[in-house]
């Protein structure tokens, strides 16, 4: 494949999606935007579901997570579940509950450390806050998106005459002390906590007194950008996931009047270890499996045949070769930008890749003539994992882990290649027709 108009376009596509979802629930609510335009149709999971076959649907929980299926023409006992998973959110930092204080006159954000993020990162940035607040309504309380456009958060490095070291031994944050964030000058006589909720009350146009609690992301206000020769590479926070995210509802938007039920499920809380109501080790796609193969008539006996007949794709992102660091891979194991998407392989099964499963998402390339690249860690480093081995150890369904290669994975800024996106796009798309 050669980049076109086409491959830019799509890139650029998921630079918006990214600009548009600085939080997880961001992220949801931009997908949900996405999916009804195209005509699925909101569930809810208090409500009882009446699924026809050939339409499309969508899911969330905690609006955090979200998963979006198509009940295919063919019978699911015949066909089973055509699957991919991804997650919704990215290392970063994250507000307290009592987040604002005051001290030396600067009014300052208290943070707490979310995943892994490489904290160097974060220092110097256009930085901002993103979230969910939940606002008192007359009878009960409702969840409101909350986003500030404008850098109103920063974390300063301190300047080099006093950190004579920092570009030999590297820039080490001690995370209680030297992360929270400056916010500005502090207002005398009111309390710091109530001149920071007078922002997102402002913001919101609620009252303070209705702001009840809040979970809030910070985030990097820098748009996503082209760079490189030809404008090959892509740069943005949360490259990881929210371009496998994009990649794999984009191939279920376009693959219309399949035969197979296709599902696609985007998860919170993967970079805590997916413990939650919201993760992959939670019951969140078991249950709506459940209750579709329910719908569909199926018996237990017959759920458990069209899981053992279906295919889960864990796409995450993959490591790219580094070539001013080419000690800290693997040989024979480079995976390149823009060469393919990776298969990810580990034998302790931090990725759920197996011959069976890697040999079918092979064929898949083949036939969507995508190229792909095998990827193997370094043995005395430990490598990450994913949702893949939760997801295949509790469903029982065959899974692969694949993703498109990119550099400085949990940076607040990432970075990728147009092609890859593209790759994984239409490889997607084929396991979904
Ligand atoms: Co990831």
């Amino acid at each position: 494949m050669k980049m076109t108009t086409n491959t830019h376009a799509f890139a650029q596509d998921l630079l918006h999606f990214i600009d548009a979802s600085p939080s997880p629930w961001h992220a949801v609510h931009t997908t949900q935007q996405r999916l009804i335009a195209e005509g699925f149709i909101a569930l809810n999971e208090t409500e009882s579901w009446q699924l026809k076959a050939g339409s499309r649907y969508f899911v969330t929980r905690c609006d955090a997570s979200i998963i979006a299926f198509t009940i295919g023409q063919k019978p699911l006992l015949e066909t089973g579940f055509r699957m991919v998973g991804a997650h919704t959110d990215s290392p970063s930092l994250r507000l307290k509950p009592h987040a604002a204080y005051s001290t030396n006159n600067l009014l300052r954000i208290g943070v707490e450390v979310y995943g892994g993020p490489i904290l160097a990162t974060f220092t110097d940035r256009d930085l901002s806050i993103a979230g969910r607040v939940m606002v008192r309504t007359t009878s009960d309380f409702e969840a409101r998106l909350v986003k500030f456009d404008d850098a109103i958060l920063r974390l300063p490095n301190l300047a080099i005459h006093m950190n004579r070291e920092v570009n030999d031994k590297g820039l080490v944050l001690n995370k209680q002390t030297e992360l929270p964030l400056i916010f500005g000058e502090s207002d005398v006589g009111i309390e710091a906590e109530q001149q920071f909720l007078a922002h997102i009350a402002a913001e919101l146009k609620v009252k303070i007194e209705d702001i009840l609690t809040f979970e809030l992301n910070v985030f990097d206000t820098q748009k996503g950008t082209f760079w490189g020769k030809d404008q090959a590479y892509i740069a943005n926070s949360q490259l990881d996931n929210l371009a496998s995210c994009h990649a794999a509802i984009e191939a279920l938007v376009a693959s219309k009047n399949s035969g197979s039920t296709s599902l696609c499920a985007l998860f919170d809380h993967e970079e805590v270890g997916s413990e939650s109501a919201t993760g992959a080790n939670g019951s969140f796609l078991a249950d709506t499996i459940q209750r579709i193969t329910a719908n569909q008539g199926l018996s237990e006996e017959e759920k458990c045949r069209a899981l053992a007949n279906s295919f889960f794709i864990s796409a995450d992102m993959a490591h790219a070769f580094h070539p001013n660091h080419p000690n800290a891979y693997e040989p024979c194991h480079h995976a390149q930008v823009n060469h393919g998407v990776v298969i990810k392989t580990n034998v302790n099964q931090r990725y759920s890749s197996n011959a069976d499963t890697a040999a079918r998402f092979i064929q898949l390339c083949e036939s969507a003539k995508v190229p792909y690249q095998q990827y193997a860690h370094r043995t005395d480093l430990g490598c990450g994992s994913t949702i893949g081995p939760m997801i295949a150890a509790n469903l029982g369904v065959p899974s692969v882990d694949v993703g498109c290669p990119m550099w400085a994975m949990h940076s607040i800024r990432e970075s990728a290649g147009v092609l890859d996106h593209t790759y994984m796009f239409e490889v997607l798309k084929r396991h979904f027709s």
